[in-house]
């Protein structure tokens, strides 16, 4: 009766025990077979109902089974261990093959590109750079320039004015009175002038911050064929050197004669491209001689030097030798546009 009982039990155990898949699971089964409330341990308290001569033996069968439980419950944990240490490590275990991740490298803005182009092909040809400051006085911005009182040409420029005399330059001309004021008179200059200015302007092909380069040569016997030399020399360096280049006569307070650049449209294959106007050419830089009023102005003697300027937006060239039709998008930061440079 008790052996079968217990051979009951055993079996019992032995099915449990191999649907156990954690140390907690196989803990539940002793629990519930040799825990104190345990069905084994039951059969033992219920020694006490079996006759005195008959205990003995059925002491031993109960203690017995209780080993032999006991050695297969350990026998189980000690697997199921050893099953749940290798899942973990598997689960954890760490592919060093794999290709790393790259890091996202930084490269050069389109606008700075065009910027160190441009400066590049004017360093070979001997200029120095120098730059100035963004906050400027109505005296270099417009007095030392020609610019007479209350003439229409302040407000071309579209000034944003943070005083009645302070202003954001509208241009780097103002470098150019700086730079003659900073030398002594008549001394020969020969400088380009990089830098962000400022107008009250905005729209796909105005920005109210842009960036211009200025060019200021000083001194003895420079003349516009200088002027026009250099200036076809650099456009072909930066649109390659099938670009035509005509002058056309304009106006400036602080040179003269003064003259507006165009170039032909040589990068985007001429006419009727998205960036080109209809005429096949293009409008990209404003020069001149420097107006003898501006050399006296800053202490130098028109009679003894002569010199020229001109003044370049970077956007418009790097807008033309990009073939980008809208400068805004210089700015906006949108790396689908700026990883193409
Ligand atoms: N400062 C002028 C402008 O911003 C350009 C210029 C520079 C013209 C030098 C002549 C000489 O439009």
């Amino acid at each position: 009766m008790i052996q079968e009982t217990i051979g009951a039990m055993q079996q019992a155990v032995q099915e449990r025990l191999l649907h156990c898949r954690t140390a907690q699971d196989v803990q539940a089964v002793r629990v519930q077979y040799l825990g104190k409330k345990g069905e084994l341990t039951a059969l033992l308290k219920g020694m006490k109902n079996v006759p005195p001569a008959e205990r003995p033996a059925f002491g031993q069968l109960v203690n017995a089974a209780r080993s032999a439980l006991e050695a297969k419950l350990q026998e189980r944990q000690a697997e199921v261990e050893e099953q749940e240490m290798a899942t973990r490590l598997q689960s954890e275990t760490l592919d060093i093959t794999l290709p790393s991740r790259q890091p996202v490298r930084g490269h050069m803005h389109p606008l700075h590109l065009t910027r160190r182009h441009m400066e590049e092909a004017f360093l070979r040809m001997g200029f120095s750079l120098v730059e100035g400051p963004e906050i400027e006085t109505d005296y270099f911005n417009f007095q030392c320039l020609n610019f007479p009182p209350d003439h229409p040409a302040r407000d071309m420029q579209d000034s944003m004015y943070l005083t009645d005399s302070l202003l954001l330059r509208t241009h780097t001309s103002p470098m150019q009175a700086r730079v003659l004021q900073s030398h002594k008179p008549n001394e020969p200059v020969k400088v380009i002038v990089p830098g962000k200015v400022y107008r009250w302007d905005y729209d796909a092909t105005h920005s109210p911050v842009f960036h211009q380069m200025e060019g200021l040569i000083v001194d003895r016997h420079i003349r516009f064929s200088d002027l026009k030399g250099m200036l076809e020399d650099f456009l072909r360096e930066i649109f390659g050197a099938s670009t035509k280049v005509r002058f056309r006569a304009s106006y400036f307070p602080f040179t003269e004669p003064s003259a507006e650049v165009d170039i032909s449209c040589v990068m985007c294959g001429g006419e009727g491209c998205r960036v080109c106007s209809h005429t096949g050419w293009l409008e990209i830089l404003g020069c001149g001689m420097v107006h003898p009023n501006v050399l006296r102005l800053n202490g130098y003697d028109p009679e003894q030097v002569t010199g020229f300027a001109f003044g370049m937006g970077v956007e418009r060239i790097a807008m033309l030798k990009y073939g980008i039709d809208d400068l805004r998008l210089f700015y906006e930061n949108d790396m689908r546009f700026l990883t193409q440079f």
